[in-house]
């Protein structure tokens, strides 16, 4: 992967989102959220990258990565209208289909299509089989954390916008009631990650997006959570009992802990 690679991706990011432009006003704000993410995403697997101390190819690999690994989101919003891969489809496995329908890696070395593969179509996984080769791992991990970053900023960021501003589709539908699921809370409090499929409530994907602290693979990540105190904010948001309060200072102190990703 050369700079000249990554650059010829970007340019295609850009044509391939444009081919989007004649969605509604709803339909537009969604992929605008996507295409920001994505740019967002590399700003974020720079930084952690530089944290990591990756060489300058290791880098540019790990950006390709970033910019690749939601561009299946753009046609599942046009075909499903939603976010939500339980009512659509796994959009990672979507990602890999427009790499090769688009023959964006032709012409890259096999071991680095391999490698771009096998991190786009990993991560979203809730959690990353034990059996992917090391170097596959590594890029998978990667762009884990960065797009956890990412997500991180938008849900805060949703909440910002004046109601009739928002991406429809950020909060995945979920009602916004006073409840907690005790099942959520029971996995935040043991230091476990949230299932999606475990959340009803926004206050449960609030949860669930706090529980993400147990799955940071980089310590640059996690300075980098830590900097920009999102958990806490996002904790701001949620009722004041002392059970979720006692659920989430136990994810906070975790952040806390140097080096205890365990990786
Ligand atoms: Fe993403």
């Amino acid at each position: 992967m050369t700079a000249a690679d990554l650059a010829r991706l970007e340019q295609w990011f850009a044509v391939f989102v444009g081919g989007f432009a004649d969605l509604d006003p709803e339909g537009l704000r969604n992929i605008r959220l996507k295409e920001e993410h994505t740019h967002r995403v590399v700003t974020c697997m720079r930084e952690i990258a530089a944290g990591e101390g990756l060489d300058s190819s290791q880098t540019l690999l790990a950006l390709a990565i970033a910019l690749l690994h939601d561009v299946g989101r753009f046609p599942q919003y046009r075909r499903w209208r939603t976010f939500r891969d339980s009512e659509s489809d796994n959009h990672a496995r979507l990602s890999l289909e427009v790499i090769r329908d688009e023959q964006l890696l032709a012409g890259l070395p096999e071991d680095e299509q391999l490698l771009i593969e096998e991190a786009v179509r990993f991560h979203n996984l809730l959690e990353l089989p034990s059996a992917v080769a090391s170097s596959a791992d590594r890029y998978s991990r990667l762009i884990r954390d960065a797009d956890k970053l990412d997500i991180w900023w938008v849900f805060l960021d949703y909440y910002r916008q004046p109601e009739q501003e928002r991406a429809s589709a950020v909060g995945l539908g979920f009602p916004d009631l006073p409840e907690v699921t005790p099942a959520c809370l029971d996995a935040l409090a043991a230091g476990t990650i949230i299932r999606l499929d475990q959340a009803r409530f926004l206050n449960d994907f609030k949860l669930l997006q706090i529980s993400w602290v147990y799955d940071l693979n980089f310590e640059s990540t996690r300075r980098l959570l830590r900097e920009r105190g999102y958990l806490e904010q996002l904790a701001a948001t949620l009722p004041d009992s002392q059970q979720v309060q006692d659920a989430v200072q136990r994810a906070l102190a975790s952040l806390e802990e140097i080096g205890s990703t365990g990786r």
